[in-house]
């Protein structure tokens, strides 16, 4: 079977990584325009960078879960693509190989002049004054508000061609990813895992609970399919 899973910054939660929205999320208290977005970045690069240093680190001590590692031993039996909203690297870290980070990965600094100019940054911070080689400040390989959303063709090709679809730990506000939800025409079974949801897309079960608790049931259950 081909299996997509659509996740969020949910699934990493019980490594240890805030979520954006909700009790305790990087967004609380905090105008995200005031750190990931370009013009953010170019009236003070320092509070950018100590944002994304940080969670760098945080990213780096964390360690994958038992739902990151039951979406990978899908693919001991399926075809499975994660389409991931999350630019840590904990799907890759738990086994899964075919990871498609729509909005960038924090473990990869570029060129701000230059995207395609990038480097491995996974043990230490990005300062000011990390020149890229076109001699351009280095920033974080990540999608800031603004810029274009990465893998979108291939996604949705993903998406649509797909038997089963599992979307995890998205809150389902950020555009154009919310969307894409209604696009798994195929798709024989659709679910969804949260805690809480504003409102559950039409056409899903809702497993109303947290990742660890049920992406590895359903993992199991579809490993026997
Ligand atoms: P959000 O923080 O918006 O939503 C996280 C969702 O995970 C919420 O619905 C929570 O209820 C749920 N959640 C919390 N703990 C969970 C757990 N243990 N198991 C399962 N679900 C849990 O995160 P995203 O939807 O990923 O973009 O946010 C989308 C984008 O908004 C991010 O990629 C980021 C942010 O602004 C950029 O920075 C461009």
């Amino acid at each position: 079977m081909k299996i997509v899973v659509l996740s969020g910054a949910g699934i990493s939660a019980e490594s240890g990584l805030p979520t954006f929205r909700g009790a305790g999320g990087l967004w609380n208290g905090v105008r995200a325009e005031t750190l990931a977005t370009p013009e953010a970045f170019a009236d003070d690069p320092q509070r950018v960078l100590d944002f994304y240093n940080f969670r760098r680190a945080m990213v780096r001590d964390a360690e994958p879960n038992a739902a990151h590692r039951a979406v990978a031993a899908l693919e001991q039996r399926h075809q499975v693509t994660v389409v991931t909203q999350n630019v840590d690297n904990l799907h890759e870290r738990a086994g899964s190989t075919d990871v498609l980070h729509v909005h960038g990965e924090i473990m990869t600094a570029r060129s701000s002049r230059t995207p395609s100019l990038k480097l491995a940054m996974q043990d230490r911070d990005i300062r000011l004054g990390d020149l890229a080689e076109d001699g351009a400040q280095l920033r974080p390989d990540v999608v800031w508000f603004g810029e274009t959303v990465r893998h979108i063709d291939d996604s949705l090709d993903r998406i649509r061609a797909a038997d089963r679809f599992l979307v995890v730990g998205t809150s389902l506000q950020v555009w154009p990813v919310a969307d894409w939800v209604h696009h798994a025409v195929n798709a024989g079974e659709r679910v969804i895992v949260a805690p809480e949801l504003a409102r559950c897309p039409d056409g899903f079960d809702w497993l109303r609970g947290n990742a660890c608790e049920h992406v590895p049931r359903v993992a199991e259950r579809w490993l026997d399919a």
